[in-house]
């Protein structure tokens, strides 16, 4: 029996030691949902939990328990919402709603093997999120576009579970993005939820980047433990190229090695080289299919693999074609294509974090990504708060893309006027992000100075933080330069420049001379002054039109023509190309 005994055990050792990758319950789908314009649903917890006062404590999905009790809400018998996704485009009289709106489901959950963590996982909720489980307040998450998380482990419980989620879509002048943008502000669970379990110190973060100037293969690794414990076993294996590194964690729960492979093919937009990497340190272990490439600038040129490259941008909104917050493979495939049918080798992904799918499936088609935080416009640049806000999304953005190798520019900011506090606050923002990525360049969307001899620059004490000085341009379209093919630039700084915006807007199937406003003709008539232009700009090393797709935004109300729309899309909703594609397929073909 004895024997019997050992046998069994440490099968169900090795079986436990297998298993323990992490295991992930999805928590996508309906969820019940009450609109709350006047927050009524955010009690505080003081009052007794079980007395009825917790009359209108949401938190709680709590139900009368008896024909006597007062609660005047019930979740189970409210209509409901699918997660992931805007409440704007699911319900016509949420259409324009902003302010709270509260998500609540159950799900039964059988608890993993005891010492093993749970943690509930949002890939974004917009602007603000409060959540609860089983009745308790797990936390709030401030940024409506990064993902975040908070551990359950003592809270679920096996069987039926609740949880809920107060979402709120309110702008606000401290917040980031603050009160004033040209985008539809989207609200609620926009992205997906899920339950993930996992050893009990795991991998909190890892990142593999091929070394600075070193074209002899060689990939710097590091991990960090969740807990700081010495001497757990890390592996890092990468099947394909035969490197198979084992090492020990440091007293910090660190460990930080090199491992070297003369033969890796390098990611590129024409070899989109990804490969499958298993990283595990004691019981925690996981694989991811990742890339690797040099990102680098020289002077006024950007280096992709010690390769001079243009990046054939275009701008996106995280918006399906026609509305929406992306959710589906499908809409991220289609904006891709569309892209693509341009000549892109990058894109823009404007003016948030877009949905982790599209910078994943964009790694897979060859397309570098340029990725930014929702600072825009007027921020209270005076405000900590608003720098808070703006670092941990910073820290979030970088954190969820760090190992994607087509993301290749972090941009701190749009269109912000140059000032004391501005400069103050920008300056520190984009030496926070060198600090946390050191392998990746930093820029941001500046502004177009009109000099009195009626040539252009761009003067900015921030060109002196970037590595690549990028500014947005409405040549023909909000300003009417003389002779646009001929304007004139001095960008005093030795660095690249990217054009991150320019075009102008036109309604698809709407057609007259080319200074008729909205014409397809008129658009097409400012890509190609853009375009000649283009050609007299030193060290210009990209161009980003705005924007591939027509997208919605309260901004634009002109009846009969925006309709709720801004139309400088190249693309309209329902996948009409317009007339100015043209100009830059065969812009981007002859570069
Ligand atoms: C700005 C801004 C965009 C906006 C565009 C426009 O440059 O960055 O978000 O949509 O102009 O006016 O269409």
């Amino acid at each position: 029996m004895k024997t019997k005994f050992l046998f069994l055990s440490s099968a169900f050792l090795f079986l436990a030691f297998e298993l323990s990758a992490r295991t992930v319950v999805s928590l996508d789908g309906d969820w019940n949902y009450i609109v709350d314009p006047q927050n009524i649903g955010t009690k505080s917890y003081h009052c007794d939990p079980d007395s009825d006062s917790d009359n209108m404590n949401f938190g709680r999905n709590a139900r009368a328990k008896n024909k006597f009790q007062l609660i005047e809400y019930d979740f189970r018998a409210a209509d409901t919402l699918k997660v992931p996704g805007d409440w704007n485009t699911q319900k016509k009289e949420l259409l324009w709603y902003e302010g709270t709106l509260w998500y609540s489901r159950q799900f039964e959950f059988t608890k993993p093997a005891p010492g093993t963590r749970t943690f509930v996982k949002f890939g974004g909720v917009s602007l603000k999120a409060d959540v609860y489980m089983n009745g308790k307040k797990l936390g709030r998450h401030v940024g409506g576009f990064t993902p975040f998380e908070f551990e359950v482990t003592d809270i679920v419980k096996n069987g039926l579970n609740d949880i809920v989620v107060r979402s709120d879509n309110t702008r606000e002048k401290s917040g980031i993005p603050t009160k004033g943008f040209d985008w539809w502000n989207y609200g609620g669970i926009i992205r997906s939820v899920e339950l993930e379990s996992r050893s009990s110190n795991y991998i909190a973060s890892w990142r593999a980047d091929l070394r600075k100037g070193g074209d002899d293969g060689s990939i710097d690794v590091s991990l960090k433990l969740d807990k700081a414990v010495a001497d757990v076993p890390v592996k890092f294996s990468v099947p394909e190229l035969g490197i198979d590194f084992s090492g020990r964690t440091s007293s910090e729960g660190m460990l930080a090695f090199t491992v070297k492979s003369p033969e890796l093919q390098s990611w590129s937009p024409k070899n989109p080289k990804l490969y499958k990497v298993e990283i595990s340190a004691g019981e925690d272990r996981l694989s991811e299919e990742i890339g690797f490439r040099m990102i680098e600038t020289r002077g006024g040129k950007i280096f992709l693999n010690g390769e001079e490259i243009f990046l054939k941008g275009v701008c996106i909104h995280d918006e399906a074609p026609g509305g929406g917050r992306v959710t589906t493979r499908e809409q991220v495939l289609e904006n891709i294509r569309r892209a693509k049918s341009l000549g892109c080798n990058f894109v823009r992904l404007a003016h948030y974090p877009h949905i982790e799918m599209m910078v994943k499936e964009c790694e897979k088609a060859g397309l570098l990504v340029w990725s930014e935080i929702p600072l825009y416009w007027m921020i209270d640049w005076n405000n900590s708060a608003t720098y808070a806000s703006a670092e941990s999304q910073l820290k979030e953005m970088i954190g969820r893309d760090v190992r994607r190798a087509n993301v290749v520019i972090w941009s701190i900011a749009n269109e912000t006027v140059p000032s004391k506090s501005r400069n103050t606050f920008l300056k520190r923002l984009a030496r926070k992000a060198r600090s946390l990525d050191s392998t990746r360049l930093v820029s941001m969307a500046m502004e177009v100075t009109y000099l009195e001899d009626g040539t252009y620059t761009i003067k900015d004490e921030l060109n002196a933080e970037v590595d690549v000085i990028s500014f947005n341009e409405y040549f023909g379209w909000y300003v009417q330069p003389k002779d646009i093919p001929n304007a004139v630039w001095h960008i005093p700084f030795d660095k690249p420049v990217i054009i991150s915006e320019f075009g102008g807007g036109a309604l698809a199937g709407r057609h007259g001379g080319p200074r008729e406003r909205w014409t397809e003709e008129m658009q097409k008539d400012i890509y190609e002054k853009n375009v000649k232009m283009f050609g007299g700009i030193k060290n210009l090393s990209g161009t980003c039109p705005w924007i591939l797709n027509d997208f919605c935004s309260p901004r634009r109300p002109l009846v009969g023509v925006q309709d709720g729309y801004n139309r400088k899309g190249l693309f309209a909703p329902d996948g009409a190309e317009k007339l100015a594609e043209d100009v830059m397929r065969e812009y981007y073909k002859n570069k």
